[in-house]
């Protein structure tokens, strides 16, 4: 944009919106690419309008180019629910999703905002006057309507005990999901003296998580994107440098706006949380889809995975722990009757001790799954049943919100 420059003709040429706030439109008539085109001139290069419809825009999303609202033609579809949780699936959430089609009816109104949360619907025919009136106003709006939209899925990871594996299962387990998944995943270490993700995945983190939970006045989400590391094409880390001495004073207010914006951008958070928890990750355990509690077969252990699982359930109201029991064989451990008379039911996930090479595999800088696949089909029912609340329940039978508003 040419925002520095002071002369007044300047201003008045440059796009309304910024470079970050792109528009892709897929239309399925010549007529009303045309008509699009014409309402939403003033966007001038901001502005993508294309011939096609859902599955365009479908795939158009997998390319993981940015923009902050989309336009997509479901004329002729008379049930678009399942594409459009496909959808979902790969449209980042903070992207405003319009629709526009031939369906006047209030019922088919109503499904596309109140149950799949579609920013908004126009009826066809498109004229320049509907663009402009109803269509533009929202695009350049720059306002981020926090209340409504949705945001990408938070899975926090915390161990009952130190050194039980947490970091380990956080890893392999936003690895995998990123894999079975089709947006975007994220990883995020909280330790911010000690975390071993980074050192896990042979990544070098930078300065920007720390500062971003000290002074949540100094970033916003393109800051928090570009504190993220590239783990692989739809994986990325975000976590703490090790450089600074100084204890670090995150506040509950940092933590929650790093997670905010996370969820903003990416479709899938992974927290390695450290042991116990802090005051001022708390109140994630509220927000979290799921809480995946790992201990091992002792009895400490159990305890305080009984704990957490608890304050789990009285902070969201619903069971939403996943407790793992990790190195399950381990020798000396508890069997496992005793093991879930300790935990009150039996573990939803059982990993085995899978021996030196899951060690090696830390020292080499390797993801375990890469050096142990075992463990790849052990932590399948935890991505399973993470990923299916995206995938499989959404299209027919539980109706979620889809989209940002
Ligand atoms: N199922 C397993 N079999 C064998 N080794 C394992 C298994 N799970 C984890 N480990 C090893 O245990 C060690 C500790 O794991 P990890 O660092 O993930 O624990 P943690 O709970 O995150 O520890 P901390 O509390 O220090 O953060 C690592 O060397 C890891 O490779
Ligand atoms: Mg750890």
């Amino acid at each position: 944009m040419a925002a520095s420059s002071s002369s007044a003709a300047a201003v008045a040429a440059a796009p309304i919106i910024s470079a970050e706030r792109k528009v892709v439109a897929f239309i399925g008539d010549e007529d009303g690419v045309a008509t699009l085109r014409a309402g939403l001139e003033s966007l001038a290069d901001n502005l993508d309008v294309r011939r096609g419809g859902l599955r365009h825009a479908i795939r158009f999303f997998r390319t993981l180019v940015p923009v902050s609202a989309c336009v997509i033609d479901i004329s002729g579809e008379p049930d678009p629910r399942a594409e459009l949780a496909e959808l979902a699936q790969v449209c980042p959430p903070e992207v405003l999703v319009f629709l526009v089609g031939d369906n006047t009816g209030i019922d088919f109104y109503r499904l596309l905002i109140h149950e799949l949360g579609a920013t908004d619907y126009l009826p066809k025919p498109l004229t320049r006057d509907s663009v402009q009136r109803l269509l533009l106003p929202r695009l350049v709006g720059t306002a981020v309507e926090l209340a409504d939209f949705r945001r990408g899925h938070l899975v926090l990871v915390c161990g009952a005990r130190g050194g039980v594996g947490a970091s380990t299962i956080a890893v392999n387990v936003a690895l995998q999901l990123a894999n079975s998944v089709q947006g975007q995943s994220v990883l995020l270490d909280l330790h911010l003296h000690d975390g071993t993700t980074a050192m896990m995945l042979s990544a070098k983190p930078g300065p920007g998580l720390r500062i971003a939970l000290e002074s949540p006045d100094r970033s916003d989400g393109l800051f928090i994107e570009r504190a993220t590391l590239t783990v692989e094409s739809r994986l990325r880390l975000i976590a703490a440098d090790d450089a600074s001495d100084t204890a670090p004073s995150i506040t509950a207010a940092g933590v929650d706006q790093v997670v905010e914006l996370l969820r903003q951008k990416f479709n899938f958070i992974v927290a390695d949380l450290p042991t116990p928890i802090p005051e001022s990750v708390r109140r994630l355990l509220t927000v979290a889809r799921h809480v995946v509690v790992v201990t091992h077969p002792d009895l400490p252990g159990l305890r305080d995975a009984k704990v957490l699982r608890q304050s789990v359930m009285l902070a969201a109201g619903t069971d939403r722990a996943i407790t793992v029991l990790n190195r399950a064989n381990q020798r000396g451990g508890l069997s496992k009757e005793l093991v879930e008379r300790g935990l009150g039911k039996p573990p939803e996930v059982v990993v085995p001790d899978l021996g030196a090479k899951m060690l090696e595999a830390v020292n080499l800088g390797l993801p375990a799954v890469q050096r142990v696949p075992a463990l790849r089909r052990h932590l399948q029912p935890i991505v399973r049943e993470i990923a299916s609340v995206n995938t499989e329940q959404a299209p027919r039978r539980k109706f979620m919100r889809l989209f940002r508003r």
